[in-house]
């Protein structure tokens, strides 16, 4: 089912957010890319939480007994999501970057002196930090290359995939520059040398449909609070994947996948939360399943966001003084996010005064500070980086392009 300019406008009654109008400013949220806004059911399946059912799980009495079906009900709608073999390839954490850190640590254990990870210049840092620090233990870190076009070098990926990789940590797409990443070729080149695959698909998840079983990955990270739902991280494991890896954890705490990474209480009403802005999602989508809708859902939201990110794209790099950088729209494996520089103005002074007429953009280098300096722009104050979500219109991206023109 396509994903029209009426659903999306339709879509923005859904996100009460949208409808505010702080100090008379029509706000025009072009953030996604650091976090979207959430629809009503999210809203309100956290507060029917609190008020029904805030116990803990596990317990022999009515309450907590449902607490016990909504998580599992969770972990089986975000392995729809995904397209996960069973519920229990879906972990929950705080958030992508501190689910990544204690994978890191166990993988690490895994491993002797020596052995080498690979990381890459364009990922965010929280698919970079977590395995950089492992130098510390006598790993040896590598990073592919990043191609002034805002793409990886595959050749330098071919090169540093060798029988010493152990780990392969890539994002699916960055978040800096929009850039899609050939994740089936990573697989077949770490799957030759029998090197993990760990994916960080936070920047993917918003806006591509998901299978990390075609993808064949070993572990997939992504973000609730990037796909319309609040602040939880979500770890796919392959099946068996998780359950050899020596986790930090608590010796009463269960050992088995999904629970094994798992540590202290999770935040429940937030778990809800994220499996409403799925059901939310798949319901822009036809088919006979959960996983039929998302797929189609997602399938829609993202030619439409192509499509407006492309139009705003063509716009902006035809403005004098301004430089469009990352990978044009020809493909359609292209997040629609868009990254600029004025020659006349650093991306804070444009964000701060783009700010002032309610346009949501943000500016620096968004934790993806490698890419930054490897593209020579730390100096500069980094990117004017604006991302389209599912409810931006074209009017969003014509007060952007009218805003940035009174700037130059
Ligand atoms: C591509 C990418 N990876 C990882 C992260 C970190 O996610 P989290 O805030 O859930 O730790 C972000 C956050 O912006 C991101 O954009």
């Amino acid at each position: 089912m396509p994903f029209t300019v009426e659903h999306s406008l339709r879509c923005r009654k859904d996100f009460p957010a949208l409808s505010r109008e702080p100090q008379g400013l029509k706000l025009a949220y072009l953030d996604g890319p650091g976090g979207s806004q959430v629809p009503r059911i999210v809203i309100d399946t956290m507060g029917d939480f609190y008020a029904t059912c805030n116990v803990n799980t596990h317990g022999k009495f009515f309450p907590s007994q449902e607490v016990d079906r909504r998580m599992d009900l969770a972990r089986a709608t975000l392995a729809d999501f995904l397209g996960a073999e069973t519920p229990a390839c879906i972990s929950f954490g705080q958030n992508m970057t501190t689910l990544n850190y204690f994978l890191s640590a166990a993988i690490a254990r895994t491993l002797k002196k020596g052995d080498e990870i690979l990381t890459t210049q364009l990922d965010h840092e929280a698919n970079r930090g977590p395995w950089l620090r492992l130098q510390e233990h006598g790993m040896a870190i590598q990073e592919v290359r990043l191609a002034p076009s805002g793409q990886l070098d595959l050749d330098d990926m071919a090169a540093k995939i060798t029988p010493r990789t152990k780990v392969f940590a890539v994002g699916a797409s960055s978040n800096a520059l929009g850039t899609v990443n050939d994740i089936a070729l990573a697989r077949r080149l770490t799957q030759a040398v029998g090197a993990l695959l760990v994916v960080d698909a936070v920047h993917y998840a918003p806006h591509f449909p998901l299978d990390v079983k075609a993808l064949g990955v070993d572990f997939l990270l992504c973000s609730g609070y990037k796909f319309y739902g609040p602040h939880v991280g979500v770890l796919y494991s392959r099946p068996g994947a998780l359950d050899r890896l020596p986790t930090d954890r608590l010796s009463v705490q269960d050992p088995a996948a999904p629970y094994r990474i798992e540590t202290g209480t999770l935040n429940h009403a937030a778990i809800d939360g994220l499996r409403a802005a799925v059901e939310y999602l798949a319901s822009w989508g036809s088919g006979a399943t959960l996983r039929e809708r998302v797929i189609d859902a997602m399938t829609g939201i993202a030619a439409y966001e192509h499509g407006l990110a492309q139009f705003y794209h063509d716009a902006v790099r035809k403005l004098p003084g301004v430089r469009v950088w990352g990978p044009d729209f020809s493909s359609p494996a292209r997040a629609p996010t868009v990254s600029i520089t004025l020659d006349k103005t650093t991306a804070g002074d444009a964000a701060a005064a783009l700010g002032k007429e309610g346009i949501c953009v943000w500016d620096g280098h968004f934790y993806a500070a490698r890419a930054v300096e490897v593209l020579g722009l730390t100096d500069r104050g980094g990117l004017l980086r604006t991302g389209v979500s599912m409810y931006n219109a074209r009017e969003d991206l014509e007060r952007l392009l009218a805003g940035i023109a009174r700037l130059l």
